[in-house]
């Protein structure tokens, strides 16, 4: 085996050459520009570098629909998530196909532009059935997609080089870089973990398991945006970085960071980071309970069932899945009910909700659970935030 092949073939980056960025700024100047959104600005992040591959540019009208009706581009390919860019209405009504649109960050600096080649309205309600399988207003992607403008482009996009400053950047391996950094290596098949909460032993468990299957494992946490009560990037960095020092074996792990943000679209979104880590080199993804998932609005296997439904042919990755891990008393150790027969008494579990509650008290979740080094890491968080909610109130 050898790297997986970028998604499409072809490994497509979107960012202008150094040559022309003088000409570029220039023509940007003089175009109406759009303040794209936190999630937007990640999607352009993820374009410029070629994570999206093979995609150009924010979708067209025709793709976007093909993507949201049967989860392919119009091409066939694979690809489950919508990557819009929506304007404000009276922009959208000035605009002409062949424009080109400045595009600024929420602090307005200017990243990049998009030539619009399509014009057409976002049909919200038919995207939240079909991505996140809800119109619930509480479900965040719903929340998200009713509160922004149904007026979209699609085109082209370029962006200027290093845009933004992202306190992640020295952190980032680019698509290119993870490939580079396998390939020294020497590693030929590559487990990739995508994670946007803590790391806790089931975590842990899951990723060692793989990586016995495998050369490499790309632990690789979203860093995007997140909905407000998840734990910020940077404190989950601060226990993959304490744990990685202590539990993992240094020649086979790499600790790296995926710029794009949570749509919290569960199954649709599983299969999206499965192919999207493609293009980062891996040849493997591990796919557990509820991945991307939020409240109750998927079932815990749903993302297996739905990756189960295509084979290699159109996936180019291993899905690896996992079923629900936990410390068993009697096992001694972790385990699964695929490995240990034993009752739900003898399981060490708490819910999310509970874990939350302790930390908040400066207690530490059993060992079990949550490492030591972890947990310090998480109690200083959650006591500094409720110091500073007590605070504010
Ligand atoms: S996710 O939204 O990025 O999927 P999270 O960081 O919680 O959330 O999960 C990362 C990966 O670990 C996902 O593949 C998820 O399914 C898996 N996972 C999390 N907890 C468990 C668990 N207890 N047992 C098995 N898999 C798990």
């Amino acid at each position: 085996m050898t790297l997986a092949q970028p998604h499409g073939g072809v490994l497509v980056t979107n960012v202008i050459p150094s040559d022309e960025r003088a000409s570029f700024l220039k023509e940007l100047s003089n175009a109406p520009a759009v303040v794209l959104d936190p999630r937007e600005l990640s999607d352009m992040v993820l374009l410029s570098q070629g994570a999206l591959s093979p995609l150009t540019g924010f979708m067209e009208e025709e793709t976007y629909h093909s993507v949201i009706d049967r989860m392919r581009l119009p091409n066939g390919l694979l690809f489950p998530l919508p990557v819009v860019l929506s304007i404000p209405e009276p922009l959208y009504r000035s605009v002409r196909k062949g424009d080109l649109l400045a595009l600024k960050s929420p602090k307005g600096e200017t990243v990049g532009g998009i030539w619009v080649s399509s014009l057409f309205e976002r049909e919200i309600e038919k995207e939240a059935s079909s991505v996140y399988h809800t119109r619930d207003e509480a479900h965040p992607g719903v929340h998200y997609l009713r509160k922004v403008s149904s007026f979209a482009v699609g085109g082209t996009v370029r962006a200027l080089e290093s845009f933004e400053t992202d306190p992640f950047r020295p952190q980032q391996l680019t698509p290119e870089e993870s490939r580079r950094f396998f390939s020294q290596k020497g590693w030929n098949t590559v487990v990739g973990f995508q994670t946007r909460n803590p790391i806790h032993r089931a975590h842990e468990y899951i990723q060692k398991c793989a990586l016995e299957l495998v050369d490499g494992l790309f632990i690789h946490p979203l860093v995007g945006e997140t909905k407000e009560d998840d734990v910020p990037a940077t404190v989950r960095m601060d226990c993959y970085k304490a744990l990685l020092s202590r539990y993992y074996p240094k020649d086979r792990v790499v600790l790296g960071v995926f710029p794009g943000s949570m749509r919290y679209a569960g199954p649709r979104e599983a299969l999206f980071h499965a192919l999207i880590r493609k293009n980062y080199g891996c040849t493997h993804f591990i796919v557990g309970r509820d991945h991307a998932g939020v409240g109750s609005y998927y079932g815990p296997f749903e993302a297996h069932d739905l990756l189960k439904r295509f084979d290699f042919e159109d996936l180019g990755i291993v899905p690896i899945f996992f079923d629900t891990a936990y410390f068993c008393r009697l096992c001694g150790g972790m385990a699964s009910h695929k490995t240990c027969g034993h009752g739900e008494d003898s399981r060490i579990l708490l819910s999310g909700t509970k874990v939350r509650a302790l930390l908040r008290e400066g207690i530490a979740p059993p060992p079990e659970m949550t490492r030591p080094e972890v947990a310090e890491i998480l109690i200083r968080h959650y006591t500094n935030r409720s110091n500073e909610d007590e605070r504010v109130a």
